[in-house]
């Protein structure tokens, strides 16, 4: 890993807060509270705009998917734009499923009128007169503030036909998820919505060509639909100046783990790990010592605590070795194994994984086997050659995003703390004092 290279992110003031910015300064069942705070007034620009000319401005501001994977929102509207149908679709993916990741939830709590307002800016830009929010089932709060909220739109004219006089129609529904983290892979959230059952489809067809019921379809993160309103109303030169050239803005990170204070922080694209746990976070926990951090996500990598002064933005990956994805910062103290950790988490890949494809369905089952041999000291080295092996053809051959990413935290914490799964091998005692040994077993 090189030292960061990217250029210093501009701090963001409050007055320059996007997402967060009514967040707990708002009653968010009162949609006056919304509007008294510039609410729907992006809307009201995008519908003195040509819709083209709204894709055009969201393009220029250089938005980039907040979900995780940063594909630019602007060129996704312009493919949906572009196709010609009869029916096109707008759905807002809030099947927030990446564990430590639970922004989407306090934006939707704290503010949901902004998803809605970005939902309508997208609908009114693509030719959609219909959207789905596809929600996660266990989010109970911030399914009643969007029920409320939608409620109060369409009170107010701001949902249903001829909005705000100008001849444009949108209707807005809630769909629940049922606990299924692969449900947040777009496609088997679009077949969720079409009442099968939640399994990722082959793309492309991408869904702006091909998506919910075959139809056009923009799908977008909560928090990208949350950027939406603001970069209208303030234009995407104004965008352009927060955050790095490649990734503009803002982005909502999730804090947690062993930091003093969890939570969310909206902080400019390109703040470094080491501010957002040390500044942000205040520190590690109980005076322990920070010993690596999950970036990213469960599909993010790990890096060791001497590397944490790299600028997260899209392009952190490639440049430092350290994910955006959707923003998480696990920080794990010097109590914990790194066997212990990986085991853990893949389990939960594991038990995540929907079975459609072998390479995902047997690959996460055969990692979990061996590491389970390293937690009980009966790993090999043959058998750390072997989580490589697999973790290459899952990334190569897997069906979906959620097999071909689980290579990335395995091989990143196996790169970096080999030591410690070498020093599993063979022993009667996992060397940080974590695995429950019991080699009878
Ligand atoms: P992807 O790179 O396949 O696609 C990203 C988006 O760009 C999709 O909406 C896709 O339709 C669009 N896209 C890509 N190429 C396109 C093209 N040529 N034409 C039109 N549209 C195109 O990534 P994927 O599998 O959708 O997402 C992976 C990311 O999801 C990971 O980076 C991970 O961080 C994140 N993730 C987030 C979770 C959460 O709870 N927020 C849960 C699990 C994963």
């Amino acid at each position: 890993i090189q030292p960061p290279k990217t250029v210093e992110a501009k701090k963001v003031t409050e007055e320059e807060r996007i997402v967060l910015k009514r967040a707990g300064k708002i009653d968010p069942k009162n949609i006056e509270e919304y509007i008294a705070l510039d609410g729907y007034r992006g809307l009201a620009r995008a519908l003195e705009m040509k819709p083209a000319d709204v894709v055009e401005e969201i393009k220029a501001s250089g938005l980039r998917g907040r979900g995780g994977a940063g594909f630019p929102t602007g060129l996704k509207w312009e493919f949906t734009m572009k196709v010609d149908a009869p029916e096109k679709f707008v759905i807002c993916n809030a099947d927030e499923g990446e564990p430590g990741t639970f922004k989407d939830r306090l934006i939707m709590e704290g503010d949901p009128h902004s998803v809605i307002e970005g939902m309508l800016i997208a609908g009114y830009a693509v030719g959609a007169s219909k959207g789905y929010v596809y929600i996660r089932g266990e989010y109970f709060e911030s399914v009643d503030n969007l029920r409320n909220a939608i409620a109060q739109a369409y009170e107010y004219g701001l949902l249903g036909k001829n909005i705000l006089g100008s001849g444009f129609d949108f209707d807005l529904t809630v769909r629940l998820g049922a606990g299924a983290y692969v449900c947040g892979e777009e496609t088997a959230l679009i077949e969720s919505i079409e009442g099968k059952s939640g399994r990722p489809r082959l793309k492309p067809p991408y869904p702006p060509v091909k998506g919910l019921f075959q139809k056009p379809t923009v799908v977008n993160n909560v928090e990208t639909f949350a950027s939406v309103p603001t970069i209208v109303m303030k234009g995407a030169n104004w965008f352009k100046g927060i955050g790095t050239p490649s990734s503009p803005g803002t982005k909502v990170f999730s804090l947690c783990g062993n930091i003093v204070r969890r939570g969310i922080v909206e902080a400019p694209m390109g703040t470094t790990v080491a501010d957002l746990i040390f500044k942000y976070g205040g520190g590690i926990e109980n005076g322990k010592k920070l010993k690596m951090v999950q970036t990213g996500g469960a599909a993010g990598t790990f890096i060791r605590a001497d590397e944490i002064n790299v600028p997260l933005d899209f392009d952190s990956f490639k440049n430092h070795g350290a994910s955006l994805g959707s923003g998480v910062i696990l920080a794990i103290d010097d109590s914990h194994c790194a066997v212990d950790v990986a085991l853990n988490l893949m389990e939960f890949f594991a038990h995540e994984s929907c079975g459609k494809c072998t390479p995902c369905r047997e690959g996460t089952r055969l990692i979990v086997n061996i590491l389970k041999e390293f937690s009980k000291g009966r790993g090999t080295r043959e058998m750390l050659d072997n989580l490589y092996n697999i973790a290459y053809t899952m990334q190569n051959s897997a069906f979906c995003g959620l097999g071909q990413s689980v290579p990335v935290p395995l091989t990143s914490m196996l790169d970096r703390f080999r030591d410690e799964f070498e020093a599993h091998v063979g022993v009667d005692a996992c060397p940080v004092g974590v695995c429950k040994f019991d080699k009878k077993k």
